[in-house]
């Protein structure tokens, strides 16, 4: 069985050790922190591990530190006595093939392996990442490897083009997976000014999120498409931003921003009118 070392084994690198040997997919070796109590812990969580142990016996080694971390942590891992062929990987997704500059010369295979997935807590991480993508990017050999194991614990895999953007398709995820929660939260603030509770606003948006999602996930963001917008319908939104503006100004603002990419979005769609739909994005445009 091949070996697999971590160094950063938080939330993400943990779990990912965690499914590796539950499946028996690699042998968990160096488990590699800056306090040896986080390694121990990692250790404990996975049932596995040498607390800082070394790295260079390992077959693979997935750097899974926080992105400020990763160019010294690559620094340091030049220095060590790494095997030929040696697989380094590193689970970022801001961060790209660049920082593997450190390691360039030596005899080693590096790939970015980014599992799209919030890693929040590593116990229930382990349960839900059936399913979850990881994108590869890197050399042939490496990402070939990678996608077999992640295969092997129920992950899928995409390899991104060489000269992929990261910083683009970083912010592409966090647009849509991270600025999410913040609609849900915008949405549960405007309920709270009518007396709505947090949960009795959840209770009201819950089945509607859930059927958008489903919606946008299966047919395409302009096909899913329904409101006030997505039918022209400017005397609406201007009452709503009318509201929104009069509780909180960065409300209104964020409402005003959503509403002109959602007429773009509806002028896609065909339904509205286009006076209504270039009424919105008057209404919508910031005044300078
Ligand atoms: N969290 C997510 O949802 C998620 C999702 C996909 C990708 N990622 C990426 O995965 C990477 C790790 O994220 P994370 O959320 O797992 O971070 P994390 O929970 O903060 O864990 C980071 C780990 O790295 C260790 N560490 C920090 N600096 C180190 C160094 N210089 N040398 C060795 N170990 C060091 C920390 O140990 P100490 O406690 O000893 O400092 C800790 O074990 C990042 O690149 C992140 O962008 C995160």
């Amino acid at each position: 069985m091949k070996r697999l070392a971590i160094i950063g084994p938080g939330k993400v690198g943990r779990t990912l050790a965690r499914l590796f040997h539950d499946a028996g997919v690699f042998e968990i070796r160096a488990l590699v922190s800056r306090s040896a109590e986080t390694a121990a812990e990692a250790a404990a969580f996975i049932g596995a591990g040498q607390v800082n142990g070394d790295p260079a016996d390992a077959d693979i080694i997935l750097m899974a530190v926080p992105d400020p971390e990763l160019a010294q942590a690559l620094a340091r891992l030049a220095l060590c006595d790494l095997k030929p062929g040696t697989i380094i990987a590193h689970t970022s997704g801001a961060l790209g093939p660049e920082v593997f500059a450190p390691l360039a010369g030596l005899p080693v295979r590096c790939a970015c392996a980014h599992p799209v997935k919030a890693f929040s807590d590593p116990a229930r991480s382990v349960g839900t990442f059936a399913g979850t993508m990881t994108t590869l990017q890197g050399v042939t050999p490496a990402c070939d490897e990678l996608r077999e194991a992640f295969a092997a614990i129920g992950g899928k895999t995409l390899v991104l083009a060489d000269d992929t953007d990261r910083t683009l398709y970083h912010a592409a995820i966090v647009f849509m997976a991270n600025h999410l929660p913040t609609l849900v939260q915008a949405g549960l603030e405007t309920f709270e000014q009518v007396g709505l509770s947090r949960e009795d606003g959840l209770a009201i948006s819950g089945p509607i999120l859930r059927d958008t999602l489903e919606a946008v996930l299966e047919r395409g963001p302009a096909a899913a498409l329904t409101g006030p917008v997505a039918r022209g319908d400017a005397e609406t939104v201007s009452r709503h931003l009318e509201s929104l503006n009069a509780i909180d100004g960065d409300l209104g603002a964020l409402y005003a921003a959503l509403a002109r990419a959602t007429a773009d979005l509806s002028a896609e769609k065909g339904e509205a009118s286009v006076e209504g739909l270039l009424a919105i994005r008057e209404l919508t445009t910031p005044k300078t």
